[in-house]
């Protein structure tokens, strides 16, 4: 086997080696590295010998710095590693040579030609660090082992000389060392301004800006309407047990109200404890927030709810509520109509006209149905084109949403006193009445999420 298979074959074996292991076996590369230098005598095999070492990227000493490299990341350690050995031998070489002859201008020929090797060789700031480090070290540097052990043990006759010589190879180096850092440095500078440049007659990224669907602003806009007057903002779940959603509304099994809220129940595993539902409406949320708080109650619950029905131009099988309740000592039914056709005037305008029917639902008494006079022919259930108000069918009224006083019985269920306390709920669809203020005569447009639809309300 030649010398080079030999070194390829050490080099390659670093892989297998325990990280222990690592630092015996670059010693041992650095050695041979030695022994080789020492064994060129002539000028022109030592520049040969440089090149298959420390040139030729990637040189033997390059192969060997990626591994270790590669398990030691860590830039202190590596001169344990006998990387700086490696590094130092041919110069440690050549300053003996240099300490021995008369002529030392070949020896600092040779230092010359192996930091420029290694300089052109050093691809990255890793390499060009532990490069001047070689030279520069305090301790370890091959400049101030040469004016240590050579400049100031030489001859007398040679001092002026050989200081000469080793000026000028400072000089160098220290040129050199610039010139790469320079030149990294306006690489870098090129790469980073050749992706800043902006070509200022370019289109610029049109980037299309979201906006809320229509729902949710109709939410907000209720919402910024009840926080005004005083009431808090609460959410509850989705999936109910039947007792929220139905038992504690005094709507006991059986109730022919049920059928009229008929729903999707959840598939529970066998012996589960309460079956579970998707809520009819919101108003399970009166009976959580009386559970938690005692009066004065003053709360408003957007959401989602899901009831059974065919989809139309007003039904969807989900669909948004916003309940509405104020419990306290002395709630009035003039409070509760007060503080409804302060809502209604607030979100459809002042010449808006509101009245009560009666009506009827198990968790209020009385009960109301709430209508408003038709916006959209002004209450009078002509269009203005002539004929009949498709919008209100000619009726000059449109319903609103179902509320009332809330039912003593109810109370029962939170542990209210019903004899002190007394309070009013409300209902509202929030679809249909999003329907109404902003003329569209399909409810199935809000779930079908079509851009163009949605682009009309930004
Ligand atoms: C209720 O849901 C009661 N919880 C309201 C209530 C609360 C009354 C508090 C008293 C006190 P109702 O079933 O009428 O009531 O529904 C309320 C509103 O939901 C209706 O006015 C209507 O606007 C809307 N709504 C009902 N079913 C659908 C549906 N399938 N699609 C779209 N909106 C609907």
């Amino acid at each position: 086997m030649n010398m080079q298979q030999n070194v390829l074959e050490k080099i390659q074996q670093l892989d297998k080696l325990e990280t222990v292991h690592l630092q015996n076996a670059v010693i041992g590369l650095a050695e041979l590295a030695t022994e080789e230098a020492q064994a060129h005598t002539d000028p022109q095999q030592q520049r040969l010998f440089l090149q298959h070492w420390y040139g030729n990227d990637p040189g033997y000493f390059w192969l060997i710095f990626n591994k270790v490299r590669s398990r030691a990341p860590r830039e202190s350690v590596w001169s344990k590693y006998g990387l700086l050995q490696l590094l130092k031998g041919p110069a440690s070489e050549y300053i003996q040579w240099g300490m021995i002859s008369h002529e030392p201008k070949e020896a600092i020929e040779l230092l010359r030609e192996y930091f420029n090797t290694l300089v052109h060789n050093a691809t990255n700031e890793h390499r060009f660090l532990l490069v001047r480090f070689l030279w520069e070290s305090r301790n370890e540097g091959i400049k101030s082992n040469i004016s240590e052990n050579w400049l100031k043990k030489a001859d007398p006759g040679l001092k002026r000389s050989l200081g000469q010589n080793f000026n000028e190879l400072s000089k160098h180096l220290e040129n050199l060392f610039h010139v790469w850092k320079a030149q990294v440095e306006a690489d870098t500078e090129e790469a980073t301004s050749a992706f800043e440049k902006v070509d200022l007659s370019l289109p610029g990224v049109h980037r299309p800006i979201g906006s809320h669907h229509l729902i949710r602003q109709v939410f907000q806009e209720i919402e910024d309407i009840f926080v005004s007057i005083g009431f808090s903002v609460v959410e509850g779940p989705e999936i109910e047990t039947p007792y929220y959603n139905f038992e504690a509304l005094n709507i006991p099994e059986f109730h022919a109200v049920r059928d009229d809220m008929d729903t999707f129940y959840l598939e529970l595993p066998k012996g589960a404890a309460t079956p579970l539902l998707l809520r009819t409406h919101t108003s399970p949320m009166q009976i959580r927030t009386m559970e938690k708080q005692k009066p004065p109650v003053r709360v408003i619950v957007p959401g989602k709810v899901y009831r059974r029905d065919n989809p139309d131009a007003t039904h969807s099988f989900a669909f948004h509520q916003i309940e509405g309740l104020a419990v306290d000592t002395d709630i009035t039914f003039c409070d509760f109509t007060g503080t409804i056709e302060y809502f209604v005037k607030q979100f459809f305008g002042p010449s808006v006209k509101t009245r009560f029917r009666p009506s009827y639902f198990p968790f209020t008494e009385p009960s109301v149905e709430f209508d408003v006079s038709c916006p959209f022919c002004g209450g009078t259930g002509t269009a203005a084109a002539g004929g009949t108000c498709t919008k209100c069918k000619g009726a000059a009224w449109i319903e609103l949403f179902g509320a009332g006083m809330v039912d003593p019985a109810v109370y029962g269920f939170v542990n209210y006193d019903a004899k002190k306390v007394s309070g009013f709920a409300f209902g509202i669809g929030i679809d249909r009445l999003a329907m109404l203020k902003y003329g569209i005569d399909d409810i199935q447009v809000f779930f079908q999420n079509d851009v163009r639809f949605l682009r009309q309300f930004p």
